[in-house]
């Protein structure tokens, strides 16, 4: 169903405000601050070479919402939104980087192993704090309170990834807790700036709850397809190590999926694989001996499917079959 998007570049439809995305950030956080230690580690993540993927779906969305309302512009504010998604989302992997003590992200080091815990720690509040700067000249309180909300899920997302697995005894729990987990983790950050964007807009108030769901769908795809990848690349392409989350404990949709058949990996998921020979024996059985990767696809494919409904209410445009390009980009994705 997802086929003829592949024609249109999302990328290339939105250029123009994309390309200078990562320079508008650098220059508001030259701008507030005096330190020149503080300007070149806040400034370190926002080289040009992420993936920008938060504001290639925020900028995307508000176009095409903006044509279903009959407006051919994007407003300064909504790049606002763009931009503050991609900080508060750099923010959390500043911070995300210390607690998982990683040393290594986009191939590159992480700011904790070039600067130390502290400093790193600092640094992330402090991206954070000028992108609250952007949010007060927005000026809106509608849009203030949809984007502070993406960082109470941000914070009990990872609460709930720390929680105790054993914890949580049947399956439906389980899963539902991973669902949760994954929207207040990821999805959230795709989301509600698709739904603040939708305020600006001037959408009415059931539309505002369509492109939140849009984005909520599209988020979900995009976390449960990062969770399959973890199984399914090397450490090469990911540009971070592979079986990461194993290694670190966690078990994501494919384990829990692979434990129906399997429940020895109940005991596993218990002890978070600390136990030699954990992280093998567990992959094995879910890559292996059961179809836990297909049943995880097949979900993930569930949702952009539910993202691509969503997003049939709005109007035809060059940046709706640009969003449907990047759900299909979403669930075919290597990194
Ligand atoms: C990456 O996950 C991390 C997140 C999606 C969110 C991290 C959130 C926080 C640290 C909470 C608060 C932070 C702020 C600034 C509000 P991962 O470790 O699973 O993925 P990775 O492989 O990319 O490290
Ligand atoms: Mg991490
Ligand atoms: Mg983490």
């Amino acid at each position: 169903i997802l086929n003829k998007a592949s024609a249109v570049s999302p990328q290339k439809l939105v250029e123009s405000d994309l390309s200078c995305l990562a320079d508008a950030i650098k220059g508001e956080i030259l701008e507030h601050l005096e330190a020149d230690e503080v300007k070149a580690l806040s400034t370190y993540h926002f080289d040009g070479k992420g993936k920008a993927i938060r504001p290639l779906i925020v900028l995307l969305t508000a176009r095409c919402i903006n044509h279903h309302m009959g407006n051919e512009e994007l407003s300064q504010h909504q790049r606002y939104v763009a931009m503050i998604a991609e900080m508060i989302h750099t923010a959390s992997l500043i911070h995300d980087d210390v607690i998982d003590e990683s040393d290594i992200r986009r191939g590159r080091p992480t700011l904790s192993s070039l600067c130390g815990q502290k400093k790193a720690i600092l640094i992330g509040d402090c991206v954070l704090a000028i992108s609250s700067l952007l949010l007060a000249r927005i000026g809106h309180a509608d849009v203030y309170r949809i984007i502070s909300q993406i960082l109470t899920d941000l914070v009990q997302g990872e609460f709930m990834q720390m929680e105790n697995p054993a914890k949580r005894v049947t399956q439906s729990d389980r899963f539902a807790h991973y669902l949760e987990k994954s929207f207040k983790k990821t999805a959230s950050l795709m989301a509600r700036p698709c739904e603040a964007v939708g305020v600006l807009a001037r959408l009415p108030p059931k539309l505002q709850e369509t492109v939140f769901l849009f984005g909520r769908n599209l988020g979900m795809a995009f976390q449960l397809v990062d969770d399959l990848l973890d199984f399914e690349c090397d450490s090469q392409q990911l540009g971070k190590p592979a079986m990461n989350d194993l290694r670190s404990g966690i078990a994501t949709g494919p384990v829990l999926l692979a434990a129906e058949s399997h429940p020895e990996l109940y005991e596993m998921i218990g002890r978070r694989f600390n136990r030699d020979g954990d992280v093998e024996k567990a992959y094995h059985l879910v890559v292996d001996e059961s179809d836990a990767i297909l049943r995880a696809r097949n979900l993930a494919e569930s949702y952009g499917a539910s993202a691509l409904r969503y997003l049939h209410l709005f109007k035809d445009s060059e940046y709706r079959r640009g969003l449907e390009a990047v759900i299909d980009q979403i669930l075919t994705r290597r990194k």
